[in-house]
């Protein structure tokens, strides 16, 4: 592969080659589409998954993003031939360009992604993959598909933020072991594990993924937006820092909120007594 590839940009910054993606009813289901080669991410789908990311951005129809692989594979992680091996002798602005932009696609922009974001592993998860996998507001795994830290069987380290990825979310001991033995595990070991929230069989996979979809499109998408960075930048504060975030946050939220959700939500509680907060969402006319 020659520079070309890796200096490759988006002459028409759209995507159906190596990303595909179809709506359905407010889901919009991303793949990466490279089955023959395992979905390994090379640099067609750096750029594509940042079009598709774009478009589903300021796109009304798209309420919840779920990102998935082609064929029998979510992804072999970073392709080592037209990924790494061809950066190597790319020039350090092409490369330091192609490595901002797959950054920005598997975590930057993924964590604090607008729309809630659900990655569902079909198969094979290798490396890279966990990147935009922890990344991913939530995770469904078939119990059949198989995951691995494979970085130390071929001779480096799990890099980018791979590591940070798997510590950030696994335990310390399951990090480490898993990090310095490269052994592969199913989605059953996945989910006990908690790397991603459940594992079902492969053939109810897609059917419980929607059902999660539909479930966060019931909500307030502007609360459940101030939620998920409220999560994220929590962990990283301390208790005292925490409490005062948190309450900018929720004055923000209510604040900015579209729907004056809290307004609704209390007054079809305790005015109308039409629903029971504690057991679903508030009616949204
Ligand atoms: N990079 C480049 N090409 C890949 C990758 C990859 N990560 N993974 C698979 N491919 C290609 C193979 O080279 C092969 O191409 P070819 O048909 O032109 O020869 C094709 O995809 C099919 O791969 P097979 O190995 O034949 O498929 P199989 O189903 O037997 O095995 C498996 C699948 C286990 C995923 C295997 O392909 C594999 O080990 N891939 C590498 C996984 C890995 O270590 N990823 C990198 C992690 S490190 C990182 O991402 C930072």
């Amino acid at each position: 592969m020659s520079d070309a590839s890796v200096e490759r940009t988006p002459s028409s910054p759209g995507w159906g080659e190596t990303v595909t993606m179809t709506m359905e009813d407010g889901i919009a289901w991303v793949s990466l589409n490279r089955p023959s080669k395992r979905n390994a991410i090379n640099p067609g789908i750096v750029w594509e998954m940042n079009a598709v990311m774009d478009a589903l951005e300021e796109d009304d129809d798209c309420k919840v993003m779920v990102v998935t692989g082609s064929g029998d594979s979510f992804s072999a992680g970073m392709d080592l031939k037209e990924y790494f091996r061809a950066y190597e002798t790319a020039k350090p602005v092409a490369r330091e360009r192609l490595f901002r932009a797959n950054a920005a696609w598997q975590w930057r922009r993924m964590m604090a992604y607008p729309k809630p974001t659900i990655a569902m592993v079909n198969g094979w998860c290798f490396g890279g993959a966990f990147q935009f996998l922890v990344a991913c507001d939530l995770a469904i795994a078939a119990e059949e598909a198989t995951f691995g830290l494979s970085e130390i069987n071929w001779g480096i380290i799990p890099a980018g933020v791979v590591t940070k990825a798997v510590v950030d979310t696994m335990s310390l001991r399951d990090a480490m072991y898993y990090v310095m033995t490269g052994e592969t595990f199913d989605g059953k070991k996945a989910s006990e594990m908690r790397l991603v929230n459940e594992a079902v069989p492969l053939d109810r996979l897609k059917d419980r993924t929607r059902d999660l979809a539909r479930v966060l499109m019931g909500k307030n998408p502007f609360v459940l937006r101030q939620a998920k960075t409220a999560v994220r930048q929590a962990r990283e504060l301390t208790w005292e820092q925490a409490a005062d975030y948190l309450m900018a946050k929720s004055d923000q939220s209510d604040h900015r909120d579209p729907e004056r959700g809290r307004k609704a939500g209390m007054s079809q509680f305790l005015d109308d007594k039409s629903y029971r907060p504690g057991l679903g969402a508030y009616r949204r006319d």
